[in-house]
């Protein structure tokens, strides 16, 4: 079994962006970062986001509202960056407090600075496999770790755990399209599929994003598949200090005992989701730039 490193080819990633921006002769990409309110795993994502922007040699700003903030104040807020020439990517991190409605914001985020790739056009695009589109950061980062460890999924299997806007749908969009490193044949199963294990088991490669802590069994996996794990859980654990630890959606002492690769958790694909936003942020800067 082989793990795959998604710290270092984070790093890797890294490095090459830094090396490209360091070409550009007026001002540095900027990414602006909006988080609402204070929820610990979106502080700790946004922190990992700012770091990596600094790392590269570009800026970000960090925009804070406060959880109260109304739907129609937020969308201000956007349309204030979207307007804004100094700022070339524009991200609000998910999860937003209740009453907002996610979707109507991402919505609300120009296409063209849509690092994130939520908005419909840049969809629209992914479906129309348009290079000038912006994918989803975590299905482009895992794309890109199979891309780098030399996983082609041409003619594979490839079965997505999970169907959402953010890691889900744009996988499978992902895996099915034209070109070298995809053209694999793809089924989408989610909570509401019956005898789930029957199709996992047919997986070559696994991309679980269901977003239950260590769903994925051994007994659910194909012996020398491919195993992606996006899953990011607290679950309690005596044995630590803090009475919890971080988990992902695949049983990780067993399930890599069987497979011939397996991302780690940490380690694995939440590094190159914050790779992947700097990379959007270089193409968008590139893009509205003429550079
Ligand atoms: N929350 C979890 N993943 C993501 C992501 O890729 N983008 C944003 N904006 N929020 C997230």
């Amino acid at each position: 079994m082989e793990l795959i490193d998604g710290n270092k080819i984070a790093s890797d990633i890294a490095a090459e962006l830094k090396a490209e921006v360091a070409t550009f002769t007026g001002r540095r990409p900027c990414i602006a970062l909006v988080r609402v309110g204070d929820d610990a795993a979106s502080i700790s994502y946004v922190k990992k986001k700012e770091n990596m922007a600094a790392e590269i040699g570009m800026t970000s700003r960090l925009v804070l509202p406060p959880v109260s903030i109304t739907q129609d104040e937020l969308c201000a807020l956007v349309d204030g960056l979207n307007a804004d020439a100094g700022v070339d990517g524009i991200l609000v991190q998910s999860p937003l407090p209740k009453p907002i409605d996610e979707v109507a914001v991402f919505r609300r985020i120009a296409a063209h600075k849509d690092v994130d790739g939520f908005h419909p056009l840049n969809l629209g695009k992914l479906a129309q496999e348009d290079p000038t589109g912006f994918v989803a950061c975590t299905p482009a980062g895992i794309m890109e770790l199979l891309r780098r460890t030399g996983v082609s999924l041409a003619g594979k299997h490839v079965v997505v755990l999970g169907r959402s806007l953010i890691v889900g749908k744009p996988a499978a969009l992902l895996a099915v399209q034209r070109n070298q490193w995809a053209n694999a044949t793809v089924t989408i199963c989610h909570s509401q599929t019956p005898d789930l294990a029957s199709f996992t088991r047919q997986a070559d490669v696994l991309i679980a994003a269901i977003g239950k802590a260590e769903f994925v069994t051994a007994d659910m996996v194909k012996p020398g598949a491919v195993i992606i794990d996006v899953g990011v859980s607290r679950v309690p654990d005596a044995t630590k200090k803090t009475g919890t630890r971080l988990t992902g959606d695949v049983h990780f002492p067993t399930v890599s005992k069987i497979c011939s690769k397996i991302t780690p958790m940490p380690g694995g694909v939440g590094p190159m989701t914050v790779a992947m936003l700097m990379k959007n942020t270089v193409k968008a800067y590139r893009q509205n730039n003429h550079v």
